[in-house]
């Protein structure tokens, strides 16, 4: 690894936060998070040490899909503040050396969107081909919906022009076709105008559903290729601005995810999310057993040295287990949301982890470090550092986007309005402010967020994680990772017990010699190295991190 890598690729091993402006901190009391009330917690996410901001769209919207259904790409929902609020966010960050990402949708608009309204107008409206539109009937498409509770069909029929419109998503986002030179303009427009307002990288959503009208649309200029725009799209904010980084929602197999990267070559997406391997830590935990999740590391295409993996185990949606077999789901479910009221559309669940895990604190714990120690780029989302439960009253997603809980003060810290007036009432039962919030765990040294911070620390101190080579470490214990990332000249080593049993075993440091130190990375606790192999012992659900290096470098001693 070379210092320019460390510093132009930073996405190698960012850590990367996701919040939503609206639901983290209220500055006008008005009951909706802001980004005033943002800029004043920055110093909140240096302190925490996560180095990458992912903002959830600010942008103007009916706020049918909490934002994701967007009427100006280029502006900000008036509700949070103002373009000049945005960037003292921006600015702020900055100064803190924390970068900021943006969430990208150029898949669909609002039906609110003033090209939807003058397309839907009439056949000949300049912003008809915006959009995807069929003449015939449409097939049965009831298996291509991605919200089932509320869609039968991916098109929609409109009665004025008398056409059927594509929708991916709700009805009331109507899909844009990117097969049109025109619309691939405005994305790149789009694009370009955040760069220039500071922002260093976006997070894409959907990316398969808006490349798939290139090769279902005739697409004039990219030849029936959605590979080729990825790559024109990527080589553009590369050129606009040289740091930026480009994160891809890709919910894929493994093999299918390597195409999004650009192949073994890179020059697309530089980090997908890694949907896989977090369904497959979920049925391990279940099960108390390491081989799915080391099945799904293995499992991982070799992609670009500059691309990377993006490592989560929450974010706003249900938490997903749709890559799973049905026997494979059934265990989850059974496990961590037994009940119909905590699984949503069939596939996912609608809580977080702490409840699932059932507050013990090992479990929790353990998927921390699981999460901070697998080779790949963190991302938390908010609250997780604290151990924030969901609302399971609300509806469908929105279990899990209740406002951050600051304090055990009104309405948890967030706002100062009457809860009557909250964008979203702050979660409740066990899992309230009284019992979980930010200011009874910053300054406990035994606390989870204390915990979180010590991990965040641990990996960003450990560069062979988000940087290096991954190998299983053989072992006969089922329930046990063991795996190793190689970097030059030095390696972590971290082992987990999944099961509520202690274990103790013998793991080879294959390579070790009379110059190879072991250390621990999050304790202080020495580790013997005799022939070659260490002894670890694990409580029930415990792990540990080493660090293998030579006696003789004075970096990492
Ligand atoms: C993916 C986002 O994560 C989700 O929240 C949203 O509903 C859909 N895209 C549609 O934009």
């Amino acid at each position: 690894m070379r210092v320019t890598d460390t510093s132009d690729l930073w996405w190698k091993n960012a850590v990367i936060y996701c919040l939503d402006v609206e639901t983290y901190d209220d500055a006008n009391a008005d009951g909706v998070g802001d980004l005033a009330g943002l800029t004043r917690r920055i110093d909140y996410l240096a302190e925490l040490g996560v180095t990458c901001l992912w903002l959830m769209p600010f942008y103007p919207s009916p706020d049918r899909d909490d934002g994701y259904d967007i009427t100006d790409f280029y502006g900000v929902d008036s509700r949070l503040g103002d373009h000049g609020q945005l960037v003292e966010v921006i600015r702020t960050a900055h100064e803190r050396g924390i970068r900021v990402i943006a969430d990208l949708i150029v898949n669909h608009t609002s039906d609110q969107h003033p090209w939807f309204r003058s397309a839907r107008r009439s056949l000949d409206s300049p912003y008809r081909d915006f959009y995807v539109w069929r003449d015939t009937e449409p097939p049965d498409t009831s298996d291509q919906v991605v919200f089932p509770d509320q869609e039968d069909s991916i098109w929609e029929y409109d009665e004025r022009t008398g056409q059927w419109y594509l929708h991916h998503f709700y009805k009331h986002q109507p899909d844009l076709n990117v097969a049109n030179p025109a619309v691939r303009d405005e994305v790149l427009r789009v694009i370009g105008f955040w760069l220039e307002l500071g922002v260093d990288g976006f997070r894409v959503d959907a990316v398969p559903f808006f490349l798939d009208d290139v090769e279902t649309q005739d697409a004039p200029g990219v030849g029936g290729q959605p590979h080729e725009l990825l790559r024109r799209i990527r080589s553009f904010v590369g050129r606009r601005k040289g740091s930026a980084m480009m994160l891809g929602e890709v919910n894929v197999p493994h093999q299918e995810q390597l195409a999004y990267f650009g192949g073994e070559h890179g020059g697309e997406l530089d980090l997908m999310f890694d949907f896989i391997t977090m369904q497959a830590t979920y049925l391990s935990l279940a099960r108390g057993d390491a081989r799915p999740l080391a099945r799904a590391l293995t499992d991982r295409p070799a992609i670009h040295p500059a691309c990377q993996w993006a490592t989560f185990l929450r974010n706003h949606d249900e938490l997903t287990l749709d890559k799973l077999t049905e026997a494979e789901r059934a265990e989850v479910f059974a496990a961590f949301g037994p009940r119909k009221e905590m699984q949503v559309y069939d596939r996912g669940l609608k809580r977080r982890l702490p409840p699932m895990m059932e507050g013990d604190p090992r479990r929790v714990r353990l998927a921390y470090s699981l999460l901070f120690s697998l080779p790949g780029t963190p991302t938390l989302y908010y609250g997780e550092e604290i151990g924030m439960g969901e609302d399971l009253a609300a509806y469908g997603r929105m279990a899990v986007r209740t406002p951050m809980q600051w304090s055990n003060t009104k309405n948890g810290g967030f706002s100062t309005a009457a809860p009557s007036k909250l964008i979203q009432r702050v979660a409740p039962g066990g899992y309230a402010p009284e019992h979980v919030n930010l200011a009874d765990q910053r300054d406990d040294p035994d606390s989870l967020w204390t915990f979180i911070r010590s991990l965040v620390a641990g990996y960003r101190r450990c560069p062979e994680i988000g940087w290096g080579r991954v190998q299983i470490v053989e072992q006969p214990h089922h329930q046990v990772l063991a795996h190793r990332c190689d970097l030059d000249d030095s390696a972590v080593l971290a082992v987990h017990n999944l099961s509520a049993e202690p274990v103790t075993l013998d793991l080879t440091v294959t390579g070790a010699d009379a110059h190879t130190v072991v250390a621990n990375v999050l304790s202080k606790e020495s580790v013997e190295l005799t022939d070659g192999v260490v002894q670890v012992a694990l409580e029930g659900y415990g792990h540990q991190w080493m660090r293998v290096h030579r006696d003789s470098d004075p970096h990492l001693a």
